[in-house]
């Protein structure tokens, strides 16, 4: 028979910090000074071991001491006593002072987690560094570039515009020519000219020479908007905060990307009217660059790249979808992970995304990704309408830093 008795040495009144039967040794004197979260432990413990057989009885929990503070005990506890069909009649069991190494596991804890917390951000410090050195070279080898192919393009168009009106003079001439001799069929001398007259189609070169000129001008503008495309992008000593149009961001680097979709997908442009951002513009066009690269990659065959823009309460939206090949569910949580890429060695870094996130932290945004595998997936910008990042001028507007993606 169980009797309910129990013994408590005085030491276990005094490792509490309690007078001598300060109160009465009983199981419920036991369970009140019994952490109340740790209860469950205990009892779980004690369960496995009353059974038949069960092991020892061995748990770390906390008691209550007199000033309403804890104590970490460590207690261990052995049947010696069970009925003849095994029910426990009598324990015996230990307590043992454990605060000081429980607290000390918990600082160590403390200690690791923030170690792993440094090490992380030190990992994307240096992922940052490789990437914006990357970016800087390029963006100063592009920026070089262009600027050197200025020059040379604006004395090319000038010298277009005087040729188109050299050669129009020259028809007319030629024109002429054409009729005077027409008229003088019996001059044997201008047979030769005539015959001549006759092998230069003049009446085609008339037709053809403005559409090879107006070819010609369309050509020199498209290079000259990729190479103002090319120096707003790579925006020399661009790091700086100024306003800037969103959409001028996204339509150069649709531009610059204009090869690798044109072949992939139909562009589609939903704009809305938009106040100029204080951002980081150079910072944000790698954003808009690696999610319509990343869009237009996830697209076999043809497909459909939408862009959209939109106010929505504090926030501008930028919003890229596509109808590619989507994200698995299993991948959702882990494309914002340096590194993390599915493209095959050598095609992707895996490090778009990653700084994409980290770009648009920086500006006190967030982006959030919807897929549907087989669909296609939507990426969503937001971005502060009113700049809440360094030097913005409202800087109460701040939203909270937490932008991390779901
Ligand atoms: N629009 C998208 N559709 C389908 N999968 C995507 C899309 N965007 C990103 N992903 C997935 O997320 C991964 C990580 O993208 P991220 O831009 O970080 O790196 P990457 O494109 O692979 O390489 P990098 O951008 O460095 O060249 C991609 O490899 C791809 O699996
Ligand atoms: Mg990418």
């Amino acid at each position: 028979m169980v009797s309910g008795e129990a013994y408590f040495a005085p030491r276990y009144y005094a490792m509490l910090g309690y007078e001598e039967n300060a109160f009465e040794p009983s199981f419920e004197s036991f369970r009140e000074l019994v952490h109340p979260d740790d209860w469950f432990r205990v009892v779980n413990s004690l369960r496995t071991a009353f059974e038949p057989e069960g092991p020892l009885f061995e748990c770390e929990f906390r008691m209550r001491t007199p000033d309403d503070a804890c104590r970490w005990v460590s207690s261990r506890g052995l049947i010696t006593e069970r009925s003849p069909d095994g029910q426990p009649l009598r324990m015996v069991g230990t307590l043992r002072d454990v605060h000081e190494r429980h607290e000390a596991e918990a600082a160590l804890l403390g200690q690791l987690a923030e170690t792993q917390r440094l090490n992380a951000e030190l990992e994307e410090a240096q992922v940052q560094l490789v990437q914006s050195e990357k970016m800087a070279s390029i963006g100063q080898l592009s920026a070089g570039v262009a600027h050197e192919m200025n020059t040379p393009l604006g004395f090319v168009k000038s010298n277009i515009g005087t040729l188109e009106n050299y050669v129009g003079t020259l028809l007319e001439l030629l024109a002429g020519y054409q009729q005077a001799t027409a008229g003088m069929a019996g001059v044997p001398e201008l047979d030769e000219v005539r015959e001549q007259l006759a092998l230069a189609e003049l009446d085609y070169l008339r037709s053809d020479i403005p559409e090879l000129f107006s070819e010609t001008r369309d050509g020199i503008q498209r290079v000259q908007r990729i190479v103002s495309d090319l120096k707003d992008f790579s925006h020399l000593g661009g790091e700086g905060w100024g306003y800037a149009d969103i959409h001028r961001g996204l339509d150069s680097s649709l531009n610059i990307l204009r090869n690798e979709i044109k072949h992939r997908a139909d562009v589609v442009r939903e704009y809305a009217s938009l106040p100029e951002l204080w951002c980081q513009s150079s910072q944000l066009n790698q954003v808009f660059l690696n999610l319509l690269a990343n869009a237009a990659h996830s697209i076999e065959g043809r497909g459909r790249i939408t862009v959209r823009t939109r106010v929505e309460g504090e926030f501008v939206v930028v919003e890229i979808e596509d109808t590619g090949c989507g994200i698995p569910p299993e991948n959702l949580k882990r494309i914002f992970d340096a590194f993390f890429t599915t493209k095959p060695v050598g095609k992707g870094t895996g490090l778009g995304l990653s700084i994409s996130y980290g770009i648009i932290r920086k500006h006190s945004g967030r982006i959030e990704v919807s897929s549907r595998p087989g669909h296609g997936s939507i990426f969503q910008v937001f971005l502060p309408l009113h700049g809440s990042a360094p030097g913005a001028s409202d800087e109460s507007a701040m939203p909270d830093e937490d932008g991390s993606p779901d």
